[in-house]
């Protein structure tokens, strides 16, 4: 009984393809609310696809997949936000000519009535709501340690404080999902250690976390559970130390020539 209710994102033999390449082949896995969820695999395993799938960017070819016991299969960005995931790029897309708080705001719209359009509109209407929207994209802001001023557009900040700008954004679409892909990719080891601080917070604040990285070691100090992919395929998943000895992982390693 509490297995069932337990699993906030549960993925059923699902499948993707791009023409004749499998870029996901049968791939079931289940996530708890609560856990840090590492996805790990080669470069081209599918790890980004199986977000793009679980977001709405992609439509699965196979299976089904279920959220916060909500079946679903093919349907909108919009419908599995509002249902409550949330994710960041692997490249950073963020409004890079938008200060910092603008972009927050931009993700703090999937939850509110007037939408992007009224708020830019600025009518009367929508103003109290505004005023609750910048505050809480101020309190984001300071929660996931951009201290800068406000002002400051995008393009402008660190590259760290980029990413940080993009976990806000998504952040402010009150989540029960936050899915990263590659957070720390690019990241100084100070940078790296200051993002794994963060990911802890966020669990701790009761949202699951779903995350895509090649830092292994990373990965291994802060997810309670690893599946990894590889060739589109679920080859192994557990906790960090039974994954990390598992022979079909290593091989895939050192197979594809990585890390
Ligand atoms: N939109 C797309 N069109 C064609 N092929 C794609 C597309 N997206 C991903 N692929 C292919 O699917 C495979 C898995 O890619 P991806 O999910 O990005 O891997 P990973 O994130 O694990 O590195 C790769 O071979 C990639 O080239
Ligand atoms: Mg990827």
């Amino acid at each position: 009984m509490t297995t069932v209710t337990d699993t906030l994102l549960e993925l059923k033999g699902v499948g993707k393809r791009f023409g004749g390449l499998a870029a996901l082949s049968d791939v079931s896995l289940h996530i708890r609310r609560g856990e840090i969820y590492g996805l790990i695999g080669p470069n081209g395993a599918g790890k980004t696809t199986l977000f793009n799938v679980v977001t709405g960017l992609y439509q699965l070819d196979e299976g089904s997949f279920t959220f916060a016991g909500q079946a679903y299969a093919r349907c909108k960005p919009n419908v599995l936000a509002e249902a409550g995931i949330a994710r960041t790029f692997q490249n950073i897309r963020l409004f890079a000519n938008m200060t910092a708080l603008e972009n927050v705001m931009v993700g703090r719209h999937v939850r509110t009535r007037s939408g992007i359009w009224g708020a830019l509109s600025r009518n009367a209407a929508t103003r109290a709501e505004e005023r609750a929207i910048v505050q809480r994209a101020r309190e984001l802001l300071s929660y996931v340690g951009i201290d800068r001023p406000h002002q400051t557009l995008a393009k402008h900040l660190s590259y760290g404080e980029q990413r940080r700008l993009e976990i806000a954004r998504a952040l402010a679409t009150e989540p029960q999902l936050l899915a990263l892909d590659e957070p720390a990719a690019g990241m100084n080891a100070t940078e790296t250690e200051s993002l794994k601080g963060l990911m802890q917070t966020i669990r701790a604040s009761g949202v699951t976390v779903l995350l895509i990285e090649h830092d292994v070691k990373l990965i291994m100090g802060l997810c309670d559970r690893v599946a990894v992919l590889d060739y589109g395929q679920k080859i192994a998943e557990g906790i960090p130390d039974e994954v990390r000895t598992d022979p079909a992982v290593i091989a895939a390693y050192l197979g594809g020539g990585e890390e």
